[in-house]
């Protein structure tokens, strides 16, 4: 029998766990800064001081979440003076559901879950916390999901001005926020008090990628399966989106594509066709994290391809009701996530008009706005 074949018990992965996307990797290069960054605000709570606040952000995959998850395991190991809470905005959000979540995890039970007011739940919270002395640390990932409605200015005031009103809490609060643009401003009452630790995370460079990469592959993937040609082409792929998210996946399903062609090895087909699905799970993703007046404008553009930004916005505003200055700043966000180019032509009757045009195939995004409602 032709020793390239595979049995069908047998497999290419050599750990298949390492290559999903909530493993925490042992080995966490070109992050040093960042992580020390984030644990010299943090781990002071151990010796029962208050933490630092942190501003994380940076672009999508580029580790923000694994940074600050570390930091927290390393904390729990190390210490039984603090709590760390993870939230996921994405799921927790409203302040009700985040209060709660903290609630879950610190007093390890359920609140109960109608009939109780937020201010309860954060009360009972608050007694906890002075009983047993200890520090609380909350990582508000994803935040832009709770931007809606005032949520996030509302819990970030309370966590953060706690020790005003339950003398003795001591809490910090990690915002991770996935953003390339212009920040959220925090309403005043909450800026006077948030003056964070900002630690951001920029894109991984094609070397550090390559190294990532090849950690990541020496510890899935039994030795052999992946030549330094496919590694060479996954590495490009993930440099062209900058997102490792897309890179663990594509690293998955190549392997799982050499697999169902029964190979031991990989063959940059594999990658080829693994990436068209990668490529649009990252978009997708990236899209649902959209609001709905962000998304309604994109499926404008998507509809006429090159649009006026003149006859643009009147679309616009008619759907939504806004006026020029959130269709500005909502122009300039998905320009800067790279979904949209502005540019300056001489043609338009008065003068210099300004031209929208989208970046991706018009099929891509049809396909993620229609999964994301
Ligand atoms: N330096 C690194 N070494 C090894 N793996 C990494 C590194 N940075 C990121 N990863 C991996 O890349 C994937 C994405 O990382 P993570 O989820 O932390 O990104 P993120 O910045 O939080 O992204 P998003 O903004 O989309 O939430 C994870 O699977 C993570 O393990
Ligand atoms: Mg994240």
């Amino acid at each position: 029998m032709n020793k390239d074949i595979l049995l069908w018990d047998e497999t290419i992965f050599r750990n298949p766990e390492i290559l999903e996307l909530d493993h925490i990797p042992e080995k966490f290069e070109h992050r040093e800064t960042q992580l020390k960054g984030i644990g010299y605000s943090l781990i002071p709570a151990t010796r029962n001081m208050r933490p630092v606040n942190c501003l994380v952000s940076g672009p999508p995959g580029t580790g923000k979440t694994t940074a600050v998850l570390k930091i927290f395991n390393e904390i729990y190991e190390n210490s039984n003076k603090v709590h760390t809470v993870k939230v996921n905005c994405q799921i927790d959000s409203t302040r009700f559901a985040v209060v709660s979540r903290i609630y879950k995890e610190v007093l390890k039970l359920k609140p109960p879950s109608s009939g109780i007011s937020f201010l309860r739940v954060f009360e009972n919270l608050m007694e906890k916390l002075i009983e047993e002395e200890k520090a609380l640390i909350v990582s508000l990932d994803d935040i832009n999901y709770l931007f809606h409605d005032g949520h996030a200015d509302k819990i970030m005031y309370s966590l953060l001005r706690a020790h005003e009103q339950y003398p003795g809490v001591k809490i910090g609060v990690v915002v991770i926020i996935s953003e390339t643009g212009k920040l959220y401003n925090f309403d005043q009452k909450v800026s006077s008090v948030f003056l964070p630790e900002e630690i951001y995370f920029p894109r991984y460079n094609y070397d550090e990628l390559y190294d990532i990469v090849t950690t990541r592959v020496e510890h899935a993937f039994f030795e052999n399966v992946v030549s330094e040609d496919v590694k060479k082409r996954i590495v490009e792929y993930i440099d062209s989106t900058g997102d490792l998210r897309v890179g663990i996946d594509l690293l998955k399903r190549a392997g799982l594509n050499a697999e169902r062609r029964a190979d031991r090895k990989i063959i940059i087909e594999d990658v080829d066709n693994a990436y068209e699905k990668s490529r649009l799970l990252h978009l997708c993703r990236n899209l649902r994290s959209l609001t709905k007046d962000e998304k309604s404008l994109l499926s404008l553009v998507v509809n006429q391809n090159t649009v006026h930004a003149g006859e643009l916005y009147s679309l616009f505003h008619d759907i939504t009701g806004l006026g020029y200055t959130r269709f500005y700043e909502i122009v300039t966000k998905l320009e800067s996530f790279h979904y949209l180019t502005t540019n300056f032509t001489g043609k338009g009757r008065r003068g210099r008009t300004r031209h929208i045009k989208l970046n991706y195939p018009s099929s891509d995004i049809i396909k993620c706005l229609e999964q994301s409602v």
